[in-house]
């Protein structure tokens, strides 16, 4: 199933090639499956970067829905963490040092990424990713706002324009349009020249407005299918009796994409129309066009709250109700002048 390559490449962050010689770094540590109390605040070894790795100062850590999925063992059927583990697949901070075979990065450089973990996680005052992971961090944009972008900005580019292929003129259905994937939806859509519907509660209707949303719909209140017919694309980040209900708001030939659930092929036939589950993928130079778009005012970024590293806990009982506005970000250090 092509979510799980998502949540895989998460997963198997690891602090195995930690080199004990290297000073000590604070982090969020994970040694076994469970609530959020396993999130340990400890003194690891810093890592230390490979050829092709980029070592990276954290300052601040984005934290998605998908970091205490991992954590609580929700996919330990599918393959098993390797114990211990640093969470976190977003960060936004100052490159430290580079292995010998990166060239688009040298120390200094403000980035920003979606790092895979294959060797350490995002909560953490040092991380490290490949060159295809991160991007220059927009100038526009404070560290602890650029740390909130990478996976669901990517998420939501894959979503809308390279599976769903959206282009100008047509009309987009957004689901959870206030939180992390879907304020970037929102305005990817809009950057593309579509007309964008766009559902949440209702404290949150006036957000989806100021991020121009051009129908907003309050999903406590009213069905959305009353509103939505015929549109050109669904992108769907709820699931269940949401995604059940989508089907029928496709117009002929159109296409739904879900976030969390595997598309049914006979809704899709029985609809006359195309879908896909999509798993995100780190994409440096999408991230790349992402900030630039940022730094062109084409999107902005909703951070509703930050915590300190050791308050990671507190951080995923946030994201873990399911109602978050914009995003939760883990403050890590000051922002450099
Ligand atoms: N497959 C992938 O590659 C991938 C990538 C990224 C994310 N995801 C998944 O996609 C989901 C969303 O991620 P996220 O980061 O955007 O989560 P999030 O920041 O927690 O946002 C969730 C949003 O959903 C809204 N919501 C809740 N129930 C709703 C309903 N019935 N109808 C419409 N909106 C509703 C909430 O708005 P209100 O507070 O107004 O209710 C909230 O803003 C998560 O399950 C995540 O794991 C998958």
């Amino acid at each position: 199933m092509a979510v799980l390559q998502y949540v895989f490449a998460i997963a198997f962050a690891t602090t195995s090639s930690a080199r004990a010689a290297e000073p000590p770094m604070k982090a969020i540590v994970i040694h076994e499956y469970g609530g959020p109390e396993v999130l340990k605040y400890e003194d690891v070894p810093r890592p230390d970067p490979k050829d092709d790795q980029i070592l990276v100062r954290v300052i601040a850590a984005g934290v998605n829905p998908v970091d205490g999925m991992i954590r609580s063992g929700m996919f330990a059927k599918y393959e098993k963490a390797v114990f211990p583990m640093i969470p976190g697949a977003d960060i936004a901070g100052v490159v430290e040092k580079v292995g010998s075979k990166v060239t688009k990065f040298k120390p200094g450089d403000p980035v920003f990424a979606y790092v895979t973990l294959k060797n350490s996680g995002g909560y953490a005052e040092y991380a490290l990713m490949t060159e295809h992971e991160a991007a220059p961090k927009p100038n526009s944009l404070t560290y602890v706002e650029a740390a909130a972008v990478p996976v669901v900005a990517l998420t939501a580019w894959q979503a809308l324009i390279d599976t769903a292929k959206l282009s100008h003129g047509q009309t987009v259905l957004i689901h959870g349009g206030s939180g992390g994937v879907g304020t970037f939806a929102i305005q990817i859509a809009k950057a593309r020249g579509a007309k964008v519907i766009a559902t949440a509660s209702t404290a949150n209707q006036d957000l989806l407005k100021g991020l121009g949303a051009d129908v907003v719909i309050d999903y406590t209140k009213q069905k959305f299918e009353d509103v939505a017919k015929d549109v050109d694309v669904v992108l769907d980040s709820v699931g269940k009796d949401t995604l059940a209900r989508s089907y029928g708001v496709v117009r002929k030939g159109g296409f739904i994409v879900t976030l969390v659930a595997r598309i049914d092929q006979a809704e899709l036939n029985k609809h006359g129309i195309h879908g896909a589950s999509l798993s995100v993928e780190p994409n440096s130079d999408e991230l790349a066009e992402i900030g630039k778009l940022i730094d062109e005012k084409k999107i902005k970024v909703v951070v509703s709250q930050t915590f300190p590293l050791a308050e990671a806990k507190r951080a995923q009982e946030q994201v873990a109700t399911g109602h978050t506005r914009g995003k939760i970000v883990l403050k890590i250090s000051d922002e450099p002048k």
